[in-house]
């Protein structure tokens, strides 16, 4: 990508190079986008080009960028109380608390507030060592949980590799994909019921006794967004009573109205008189990212532990008073403007028969699938033999020219691998998915060059 001609565009990216140590890159490589402003569901580069944001960011802004309300809402703690020991009790934390206890599954009523996702799921996993007094951990090979030492270890994908202390405990196993089954499935039913036993198997074969807690992602994000079948998690509950395990459903990608519900794991429940994790581990969506934060939200079976026994871990900002502040103003608003209601519909009116449209037409699709505004299209390079359109852990020109080739065109794309994730905010219109989309049904053209066969 072209260095930005602006000449203050060009001095941040300059600056940029210079001295920022960008995630999971080679600084010498990096070539970052100058964002210069950004609202709703756009972005403005460098140069002045607007952006359509089918990324969110990080999976994050579901309420788009700088929403008024949200701001307005940090600008006026910022002006009363912009930080606080988390020991004393105050409004912003308090309401923050009980707004997310609201919108959790019945029982779960107490939150203990992070930075980030992978804070979270670092406090969730000690909650559960404390309560059950074991050490192992299970979790699927296609996972993100974070990039500190226990989430990143507990990472299933690629980006564990490098990061692998190889004696944290933590034990993987293959959570349902049926695309690329791993259990010779052909159908949802045989896929569900074959990767419960294998998970059964192994945690027999690993010491039951021996595992503090499971941790799953409701619907797994970053790694290709693989909806479970609809009884996986109910019966992933039932093991985890069985053996007295800890159930932790990490929501911190698809939490907060990313699938239409609440919560994603919502969609695998009939109600409250149904199954409940004993954690969810949150961040991103809660209050877009505006502020950092994330926490962990106590089933009142956990949070008994810590009634009387103190839970040993602390964050100096943990609730901080602008997050939790952003955190309020964000679920009001989601509730007042109907923002849940509207990302499902999208997913059912707009974005997921129009990917089934692309997937007739454009051979290097080899699926699409998702719900909500949480959409994966696994590109291939052959639909027969699902050969990747990028090896697993790698890109490929074809997936890099398709990405430009949107971006080009004014839409920004999620790419994963072999993957394009639909993944807007929230918040988005059906004229606006259905401009993306017909940008992303330009770019394909270049992807099935590609294609073999
Ligand atoms: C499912 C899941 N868990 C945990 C994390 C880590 O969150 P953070 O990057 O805020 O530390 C992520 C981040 O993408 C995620 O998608």
């Amino acid at each position: 990508m072209p260095a930005p001609q602006n000449a203050a565009a060009r001095e941040v990216y300059e600056k940029e190079r210079a001295h920022v140590l960008t995630p999971w890159s080679a600084w010498g490589t990096t070539d970052p986008m100058v964002v210069t402003a950004a609202e709703g569901c756009h972005l403005t580069d460098g140069d002045g080009n607007r952006l359509l944001d089918f990324t969110s960011q990080l999976v994050n802004t579901n309420i788009g960028h700088q929403h008024p309300v949200v701001v307005k809402a940090i600008q006026d703690q910022a002006a009363e109380l912009c930080t606080i020991n988390p020991a004393h009790a105050n409004a912003a934390r308090a309401e923050a608390a009980r707004l997310i206890a609201e919108v959790a599954p019945a029982g779960m009523n107490r939150v203990f507030f992070t930075n980030a996702g992978t804070e979270a799921v670092e406090h969730a996993v000690r909650m559960a060592r404390r309560h059950t007094g074991r050490h192992k951990t299970l979790s699927a090979f296609r996972s993100y949980h974070g990039a500190t030492t226990t989430s990143m270890n507990l990472t299933g994908d690629t980006r564990r590799w490098a990061n692998d202390m190889g004696n944290t405990g933590a034990v993987h196993f293959h959570a349902p994909f049926l695309y690329r089954s791993q259990f010779y499935a052909e159908n949802d039913k045989q896929e569900c019921d074959r990767a419960l036993e294998h998970l059964d198997s192994l945690i027999g074969l690993e010491g039951p006794d021996h595992f503090a807690a499971l941790i799953i992602e409701s619907v797994p994000g970053t790694v290709g967004i693989m909806v479970p079948p609809a009884d996986y998690l109910r019966g992933v509950r039932e093991i985890c009573d069985k053996y007295g395990i800890v159930m932790i459903c990490d929501e911190v990608m698809s939490g907060f109205g990313r699938t239409g519900e609440w919560m994603a794991l919502d969609n695998f429940r009939s109600g409250d008189d149904d199954w409940a994790p004993d954690l969810i581990t949150f961040a991103k969506g809660s209050n877009s990212g505006y502020v950092p934060l994330g926490g962990v939200i106590l089933h009142d079976r956990i949070a008994a532990s810590f009634e009387t026994t103190p839970y040993t871990g602390g964050l100096t900002y943990a609730g901080h008073p602008l997050a939790c502040a952003s955190v309020v103003a964000t679920i009001n608003l989601m509730r007042d403007e109907k923002i849940v209601e509207n990302a499902k519909m999208i997913g059912e009116d707009v974005i997921g028969p129009r990917l089934r449209e692309l997937a007739e037409k454009h051979p290097s699709i080899g699926e699409v699938r998702g719900l909500g505004v949480f959409w994966a299209v696994e590109m291939v390079a052959d639909r027969e033999t699902r050969e990747p359109l990028a090896p697993y852990g790698g890109s490929s020109e074809a997936m890099a020219r398709t990405f430009a080739t949107a971006k080009k065109d004014g839409l920004l794309l999620f790419m994963n691998y072999n993957r394009f994730h639909v993944v807007p905010p929230c918040i988005i219109t059906p004229d606006e998915a259905n401009e993306g989309l017909d940008i992303f049904d330009r770019a394909l053209d270049v992807a099935d060059e590609y294609v073999r066969s």
